[in-house]
């Protein structure tokens, strides 16, 4: 069966500052982790090959599994996958959800600034519209042509954010709106998706960094 990876990006500058939202680029440590994700990546690949090297030659040319990496258009997850070697596609439709006027801001600061909306939030996370922003309802049909591609592709490795991260986790695992805003997906973490006859499969493989 073929597998879905999801990652978020790397720690990046501003979620060293517990910060939401923007453009930044990786932290240090998020390139850290950049460069254990192409290893990891890379040493998948290598052990396969050598299991299916030794059975048959001919089989090897035409059963690689190729892996292609979707990104963000943002520079987080773009510098993530920058050392994976493997075909890559960007996608603005899995941008981080779009914070509006919370953009760039820490939650304390918006619990300061906006309390009104901190706790409108707080009280119905799914359908809460940041103000100029996004909702995770608005989320998760942006992310339709996300999801319908990934029905159809083969082995992905999609490097996104952690409000994305949920939704697509949230349809593979049929999780309900109540829960998907509140799904773990931790920094530095490959987890991964198999589609099975009935349900996925799911795996976390933590990657030291
Ligand atoms: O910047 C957005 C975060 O990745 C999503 O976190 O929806 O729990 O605030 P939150």
């Amino acid at each position: 069966p073929r597998t879905i990876y999801i990652t978020r990006h790397g720690e990046s500058e501003l979620n060293m500052q517990q910060r939401i939202g923007g453009d930044p680029p990786l932290s240090v440590r998020g390139r850290v982790y950049a460069d254990a994700l192409a290893q990891y990546v890379a040493k998948g690949n290598q052990n396969f090959l050598f299991l299916i090297k030794s059975v048959n030659r001919d089989y090897i040319l035409e059963n690689i599994p190729d892996l292609i990496v979707w990104t963000s258009q943002m520079q987080r997850t773009i510098q993530t996958a920058a050392k994976i070697n493997a075909p890559k596609e960007q996608w603005k439709a899995l941008n981080e959800i779009n914070a509006g006027i919370c953009e760039g801001l820490t939650y304390l600061e918006i619990a300061e600034r906006f309390p009104e909306e901190f706790a409108s939030r707080d009280q119905s996370k799914y359908f809460y519209r940041y103000p100029g922003g996004e909702s995770y309802q608005d989320l998760v049909a942006r992310l339709e042509p996300v999801i319908m591609e990934l029905e159809r592709a083969e082995n992905v490795l999609v490097v996104c954010h952690q409000a994305v991260a949920r939704c697509i986790l949230a349809y593979f695992l049929d999780k309900n709106a109540d829960d998907l805003p509140y799904t773990k997906v931790p920094l530095h973490t490959l987890i991964k998706l198999t589609p099975l006859a009935y349900g996925c499969k799911l795996e976390y493989v933590p990657l030291h960094v």
